[in-house]
């Protein structure tokens, strides 16, 4: 890896509006990438750390933060799958259905996925007959998609993307863009490259996580370096009417500890959807800063609880274990500060990441196999927003007495 300082830069306007009026809410401190995974030999080696800062920008409210690290460094090879998780696989079986029903797609139809991963979401458009081409840039996993039948371009989407994708297949029908778009620095960039490619009627979608979710419920830590922009619908709309794109539709859906997908087109009305979350956040005061204050005060507090029960249970001589190495589980375990003093092992289905080590706290990855195997009396739930299936899927482990402890919105055992 390349020296860390080469690795990073810091924005000093808002990627949405420009303004400079950011004002920060809440540090994480110095945090190691989320997804970068160590090997048992890395673990002596030094390893890059970087500020996690959250910013709320007085302007358009976007919530933001402003150290970015290359997407070269943390999106060339990449740990995450789609498909791993059942629950994934399901809800884009559905968002296939509500697009496909709703604009009326034919056989002729063309879908590009921005950021396509392993090719899970296309794959259901092409069990309709649908053309697809996904763009991903990670290899390892672009691969993967291949290996399915699923056309994948390795390639960051941009402008210049576009105008080759274009140029080789057409306009798109349909450009989706799923758990991506709060990945990406330049936006407008983005953008352009969606104004190229798409269609005069096609439709561009995007699923973020939805910030008054991420207050609602405590989910700091979805807050990570790969998320630069905590969206709500208010920043949306400012940013597609700069483009002269319109917001004509929106929808809650529960991934993610809950998201929010955005119909965009180049004209069209607002629905009525769309009115309704911008009132809901004018109540919830998302365009105040002593919101993110509050929020940013309330998360030391859940820290301190949570580190008082684990190391109540820990000196109760208890068993406890993590369940799912996931990216937020990164943040929540550098933030408390939780390693192997407190967890024996993480378990995880993503096979990438089985045998490796989380990052900065150096707690080892396992199969599932290993939690039936040698079950622990505690199960610190860091894949959160995979609750109901999890607990539904250990009830074996539960009958025998077995407990989870939710981190969030705040920390208990169930
Ligand atoms: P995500 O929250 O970013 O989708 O990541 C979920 C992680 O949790 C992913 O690494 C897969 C893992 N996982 C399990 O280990 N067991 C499960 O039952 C589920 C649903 C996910
Ligand atoms: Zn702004």
């Amino acid at each position: 890896m390349s020296k860390q300082e080469d690795c990073i830069s810091r924005r000093v306007t808002c990627r949405v509006c420009g303004s400079k009026k950011l004002h920060k809410f809440l540090s994480l401190g110095p945090t190691p990438l989320a997804n970068n995974f160590l090997r048992k030999d890395q673990l002596d080696s030094p390893e890059a750390f970087y500020p996690l800062d959250a910013y709320f920008c007085s302007n358009c409210y976007l919530v933001q933060l402003l150290d970015i690290v290359y997407p070269t460094v943390m999106f060339k090879e990449y740990a995450y799958l789609t498909g791993a998780s059942k629950p994934m696989r399901t809800h884009f079986a559905e968002l296939t259905e509500d697009v496909i029903q709703n604009f009326k797609l034919s056989k002729n139809s063309f879908v590009v996925d921005i950021g396509s991963n392993d090719g899970t979401l296309l794959q259901n458009f092409s069990k309709y007959g649908l053309s697809t081409i996904g763009i991903e840039p990670a290899s390892n996993i672009a691969q993967l998609a291949e290996d399915k039948g699923i056309q994948t371009v390795n390639d960051f989407f941009d402008e210049e993307c576009a105008v080759r994708v274009c140029k080789e297949y057409g306009p798109a029908n349909v450009i989706l863009a799923t758990n991506v778009f709060a990945h990406v620095d330049d936006l407008e960039n983005i953008l352009r490259g969606v104004n190229h490619l798409l269609s005069n009627n096609g439709v561009f979608i995007i699923e973020v996580p939805y910030l008054l979710n991420l207050l609602n419920n405590m989910e700091f830590d979805t807050i990570y370096h790969e998320h630069l922009s905590y969206f709500a619908i208010y920043p949306l709309i400012y940013l597609f009417r700069k483009l002269g794109m319109v917001v004509v539709d929106v929808r809650q859906v529960p991934v993610h500890g809950g998201s929010i997908r955005v119909f965009v087109q180049r004209t069209g009305e607002q629905s009525k959807n769309v009115a309704e979350l911008l009132s809901m956040e004018q109540e919830a005061k998302l365009d105040s800063f002593q919101t993110y204050l509050k929020f940013g005060n309330e998360v030391f507090l859940l820290k301190e609880k949570l580190m008082r029960l684990l190391k109540m249970l820990k000196g109760e001589g208890a068993k406890i274990t993590g369940y799912g190495a996931t990216a937020k589980g990164s943040t929540l375990l550098n933030y408390c500060k939780i390693g192997t003093d407190i967890l024996d092992y993480i378990t995880d289905t993503t096979p990438f990441k089985q045998g490796l080590y989380t990052p900065g706290r150096h707690i080892p990855i396992f199969p599932e196999k290993k939690f039936h195997e040698d079950p622990p009396d505690y199960a610190l739930l860091l894949a959160w927003n995979y609750a109901d299936e999890i607990l539904q899927k250990e009830s074996e482990y539960r009958q025998k007495a077995g407990k989870f402890i939710l981190p969030i919105p705040e920390p208990k055992v169930i």
